[in-house]
């Protein structure tokens, strides 16, 4: 029988989440939704066929792994109702909460639980997630595959070893969509610009960056070899990296994803001592 997975709170992380494990052959009748919008549980229970239950406590007493998908400011509300269910029968806990750690996850749900921390990103919404994820000792193997098996329902999933890489996972793929629009509002205004109408600039923009993803995905050879294989000497591409080498591209990414990083660690502190 497949293991009973329930999500508190059905916002879009979540949704997405089921939405993905429905398309992946994960059995209805054996995921629950719990969340305070009644509107939005019969949505889900209607086009998956889910069960949805009102009270959150209710939900998580069957569950093999518990999905956490509230925003950060409310999770310590949330978590401490949950931990005498919690605490009797032990399943997985994945917080999928931006800058919440797992210590004080731990300390709210009552202590001794098995949590694993998942970063997800936004395109996960469309089946195209990048995932960080970092386990606890107490989270055994079956309980990491079962976590891997819901994260990779809408993306790839790479585990991490200590909680603080969770932090450079967010520097890089939680925030790094953000980065990816940034270059593409760049390149479509800088296109205009040069002439070309706004919608065949964002249409070519657009699916430049795809073709460039898909090849650096399934191409064996590095970014860096990559790009070298597409500059000729002398030419428009060497003209162009010529321009960011000068304003030296690489420091300004290392900046930026610094201070994410540092954010996020303060981010999580902030939460932990509210
Ligand atoms: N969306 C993303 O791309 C993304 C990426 C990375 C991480 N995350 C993380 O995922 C988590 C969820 O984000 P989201 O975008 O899915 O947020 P969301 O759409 O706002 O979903 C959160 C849901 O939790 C519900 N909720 C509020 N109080 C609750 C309670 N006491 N018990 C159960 N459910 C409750 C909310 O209901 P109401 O609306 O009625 O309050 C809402 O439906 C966040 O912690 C965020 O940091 C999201």
């Amino acid at each position: 029988m497949a293991q009973h997975i329930c999500f508190i709170g059905a916002g879009n992380m979540a949704t997405s989440l089921i939405g993905g494990l429905i398309a992946n052959g994960h059995s209805a009748s054996s995921i629950t939704a719990c969340d305070p919008n009644e509107q939005q549980c019969l949505t889900l229970a209607d086009k998956y066929g889910i069960n949805t239950v009102a009270d959150n406590a209710e939900a998580v007493s069957t569950a093999d792994a518990v999905v956490l998908a509230v925003k950060p400011q409310i999770m310590q509300m949330v978590c401490e109702p949950l931990a005498a269910s919690l605490q009797e029968h032990k399943p997985v806990i994945i917080s999928v909460a931006a800058g919440v750690r797992c210590d004080d996850l731990d300390t709210w749900l009552g202590g001794s639980q098995a949590i694993v921390r998942c970063m997800p990103n936004t395109p996960a919404l469309y089946g195209f997630g990048a995932a960080g994820l970092f386990a606890t000792r107490s989270v055994s193997p079956s309980q990491q595959a079962l976590s891997t098996h819901i994260a990779e329902s809408v993306g790839i999933v790479e585990w991490v070893q200590s909680e603080a890489q969770i932090d450079a996972v967010t520097a890089l793929s939680g925030s790094g969509p953000a980065y990816g629009f940034l270059l593409l509002e760049a390149m479509q205004a800088a296109a205009v610009t040069l002439g070309l109408p706004e919608q065949t600039a964002r249409t070519l923009a657009t699916q430049t960056l795809l073709g460039a993803a898909v090849m650096a995905r399934d191409d064996p050879r590095d970014a860096g070899t990559l790009r070298q294989a597409v500059t000729s000497k002398g030419g428009t591409t060497a003209a162009a990296l010529t321009v960011f080498e000068r304003a030296d591209f690489h420091a300004l990414v290392a900046d930026a994803m610094q201070a994410a990083c540092t954010r996020a660690d303060e981010l999580a502190k902030a939460t932990g001592d509210a």
